[in-house]
């Protein structure tokens, strides 16, 4: 058990799943991963880093810091759950990219696949834009949970079937300020 820093909520016990730590060791590998995979194709291509809104945002941050390549950033905004914890299949675009992504090597930053109906829609949806590539970094995924099959090209960590939140993952817009990623008790 870690007891959530003062600023957040403390009366909420969480448990640890993946530690600060541990999450910035893998967010170094992953880094490496795609800067090996991209260094060689930005002479003639602009890379966009796709930032899927919110819950991807403090990962994105720490992962762009790791690619040793040239990119651009852009953000889509995405609902599916409105504030509940189960996946409707409705998934709706809220606010688009600022630019469009035609022969550019698109590259998706999405926080958790869980069912998969968020990044299946998506990435359809980005593959009618004419991008040269696109491919897909999420730092969690919940394969117990899949409904679509999805192909995570570079992935952070597989976790169980629990609803978790921290490092830009919230439950109701909260949480995602925390350092690590827990799961409330009980979930
Ligand atoms: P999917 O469409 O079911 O794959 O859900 C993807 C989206 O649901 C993610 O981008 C998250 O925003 C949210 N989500 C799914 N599981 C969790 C969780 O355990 N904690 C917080 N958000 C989650
Ligand atoms: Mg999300």
């Amino acid at each position: 058990m870690v007891a959530p820093p003062a600023w957040n909520r403390p009366s909420d016990p969480f448990a640890e799943l993946i530690s600060a730590d541990a999450i910035a060791a893998r967010v170094t590998e992953l880094g490496a991963r795609i800067t090996a995979e991209y260094a060689p194709l930005t002479a003639s291509t602009e890379v966009v880093v796709i930032g899927v809104l919110k819950g991807s945002v403090i990962f994105l941050a720490d992962l762009v810091r790791h690619i040793a390549a040239p990119v651009l950033l852009d953000f889509i905004s995405i609902s599916s759950y409105g504030n509940a914890t189960v996946s409707s299949g409705v998934v709706q675009i809220t606010q688009d990219l600022s630019r469009s992504i035609e022969g550019k090597h698109v590259i998706v930053v999405e926080d958790i696949v869980d069912t998969g109906h968020t990044v299946h829609y998506l990435l359809e949806n980005l593959a009618t834009r004419r991008p040269a590539s696109i491919k897909l970094v999420a730092l969690l995924h919940k394969p117990e949970r899949a409904e679509r099959e999805v192909h995570i090209d570079f992935l952070g960590f597989t976790i169980p079937n629990k609803f978790v939140v921290g490092y830009g993952l919230d439950v109701a817009q909260q949480y995602r300020n925390l350092p690590f990623i827990g799961f409330v008790q009980g979930s």
